[in-house]
């Protein structure tokens, strides 16, 4: 993996064709997209089979959830695209599932979404779950870890708990970045890239400081640098 492989732009755009512009704006800007349920059913797919074919690669955010038989069929039909990270929601049966679907050689990676970022101790209590949130994010990676699953998705307040208690056996891929300075759009505990990397990400989600800022090239290698220079410290 490169530095410039840590940063994953999210292609949240209306079709494939505002999305190939995006791609082509930022060029050598950028070397990881993420294709999430926006894009997926109309021709998302065939978007993610040319990036590949051009050498990028391609997070799709799917975030599968359903027996695990199911998961296992979904995932093995996904890793035939040739894409490099998959969400699933993080439990057990939905874990195994998608771990039996990757197989041992697949380019594929399995990222276990731990607890949404939209989610706060009242919206748990309002569905009955009791247990402190931080603590569902870790009992989350721990599943995750037990599966044998790559990796999470996780928020940059998170990862530090969960870098310190998995070390490199997962991966954590962490949305909600901003550059200083830049607008927090509807997100609400943002972080700067440096941040987050200093808090155990390996991989940072970034869409809209990318994808419409006026020049997507100049921002993409902005926030790649700030990154590279994090690494360093
Ligand atoms: O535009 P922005 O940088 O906020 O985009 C972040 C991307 O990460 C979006 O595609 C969003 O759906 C995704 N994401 C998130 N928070 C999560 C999980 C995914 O913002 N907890």
């Amino acid at each position: 993996m490169t530095d410039k492989d840590r940063l994953i732009i999210a292609l949240d755009l209306p079709t494939t064709e505002d999305a190939q512009s995006a791609v082509d704006a930022i060029g050598a800007g950028g070397s990881f997209y993420k294709i999430g349920y926006q894009l997926m059913p109309i021709g998302g797919l065939d978007l993610a089979q040319r990036l590949t074919d051009d050498g990028k690669k391609v997070f799709f955010d799917f975030k599968f959830h359903d027996i695990g038989a199911t998961v296992e069929r979904g995932v093995k039909s996904v890793a035939t695209l040739g894409g490099d990270f998959l969400t699933v929601h993080a439990e057990p049966d939905v874990l195994k599932g998608a771990v039996a679907g990757r197989g041992d050689d697949s380019r594929l990676k399995i990222l276990a979404v731990t607890v949404l970022t939209s989610l706060d101790q009242a919206s748990l209590q309002k569905m009955g779950i009791e247990i402190p949130l931080p603590d569902l994010v870790l009992k989350r990676a721990e599943f995750a870890a037990e599966a044998g699953v790559d990796g999470v998705v996780a928020s940059a307040r998170e990862a530090q708990a969960i870098k310190a208690r998995f070390g490199d056996a997962l991966k954590i891929v962490t949305p909600g970045v901003r550059p200083a300075g830049a607008d927090a759009n509807d997100q609400k505990r943002v972080v700067t890239p440096a941040d987050a990397i200093a808090a155990g990400a390996d991989h940072l989600v970034v869409g809209r400081p990318i994808i419409a800022a006026k020049d997507p090239k100049t921002a993409a290698e902005t926030i790649a640098r700030e990154i590279a220079g994090a690494l360093k410290t």
